[in-house]
């Protein structure tokens, strides 16, 4: 395990992946009924973005640093809450950056519970700190894949399950798509939000289709590019597969995305896709 979101937190790909996030428990507010926020993959919960590990890397001035200038007011209506939660951090500590689990914390209510697992002893253990007296949330020092099977169904039939793991082994997009659709068979009423590289576009067809064969037409695909450069070893671009997205929720990547591709390219370049899941299938070669 060597990788280390302390490096990248803050970045375009966290912009992408926390504001969709946040999107999503938003609408899970929309009922008094209680939801469960499962983050298999949670990381330490909060990060310093003046710290030695941001400092060597900085890619959060391409991220979270090019958000100061507002956005068109309609994105502008539907980034606020994610502002909001930056704006209230930044409050106690102007140089800190929010992970997956200190958002999902920000938007639950009494009703609603979390469970945020890492598997890294020292951020398992920043995060358990975070969490430690905390009566609706609770960190686990596991392994995410296996924690998203005992996991599902909770007790809740809505929610949402993150699932952002750190692609070091061969193979992990693959096993996303399969865990993912394992999941929703089990809790066929939760909202899963699976988020993924992009080096070489090609790579995610396959992926997609699988998801497309498991949620039919309750699964989006959202992608971000940033670059379109031909050396597929960079992070062009993310993505986040969701099975049953909120029902508006593709018309809001419809403005979001377009903002974001424009304000996080590198350069000139700047990208997205917003599509239904389904349209996966028809993409892939027969056989
Ligand atoms: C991309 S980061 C998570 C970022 C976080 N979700 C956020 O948005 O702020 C992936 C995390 O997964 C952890 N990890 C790696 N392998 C794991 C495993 N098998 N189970 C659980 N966590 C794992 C890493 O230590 C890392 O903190």
């Amino acid at each position: 395990m060597n990788y280390r979101h302390a490096f990248h937190a803050g970045n375009f790909a966290d912009v992408m992946k926390h504001v969709f996030l946040v999107r999503i428990l938003v609408h899970l507010q929309r009922k008094q009924t209680p939801f469960r926020v499962i983050d298999t993959h949670a990381g330490s919960g909060l990060y310093d973005l003046t710290a030695e590990e941001a400092e060597r890397t900085r890619e959060w001035r391409e991220g979270v640093g090019r958000l100061d200038e507002p956005f068109a007011p309609a994105v502008e209506e539907l980034i606020a809450p994610y502002r909001a939660i930056l704006a209230k951090l930044h409050g106690r500590d102007p140089s800190a950056y929010p992970g997956s689990p200190f958002i999902a914390r920000e938007l639950l209510r009494r009703q609603d519970r979390a469970i945020f697992v890492e598997l890294h002893r020292a951020d398992y253990a920043a995060l358990a700190r975070h969490f430690a007296r905390d009566r609706l949330a609770k960190a686990l020092h596991l392994d995410g894949w296996t924690a998203l099977h005992a996991l599902v169904p909770p007790k809740e039939r809505r929610g949402l399950a993150l699932i952002d793991p750190p692609y070091e082994e061969p193979g992990e997009l693959t096993r996303l798509a399969a865990e993912m659709a394992k999941a929703l068979r089990k809790w066929p009423t939760g909202i899963f939000m699976g988020w993924y590289p992009i080096k070489d576009p090609a790579d995610v067809e396959r992926p997609a289709a699988m998801l497309a064969e498991a949620a039919g037409h309750k699964g989006l695909r959202l992608e971000l590019m940033i670059d379109a450069s031909a050396a597929p070893e960079r992070l062009n671009g993310c993505g986040i597969f969701v099975l049953n997205p909120p029902w508006i929720l593709s018309e809001e990547a419809e403005l979001i995305l377009p903002a974001l591709a424009e304000r996080l390219a590198r350069a000139s370049f700047g990208a997205f896709r917003c599509e239904p899941l389904a349209a996966a299938i028809d993409s892939q070669p027969p056989g």
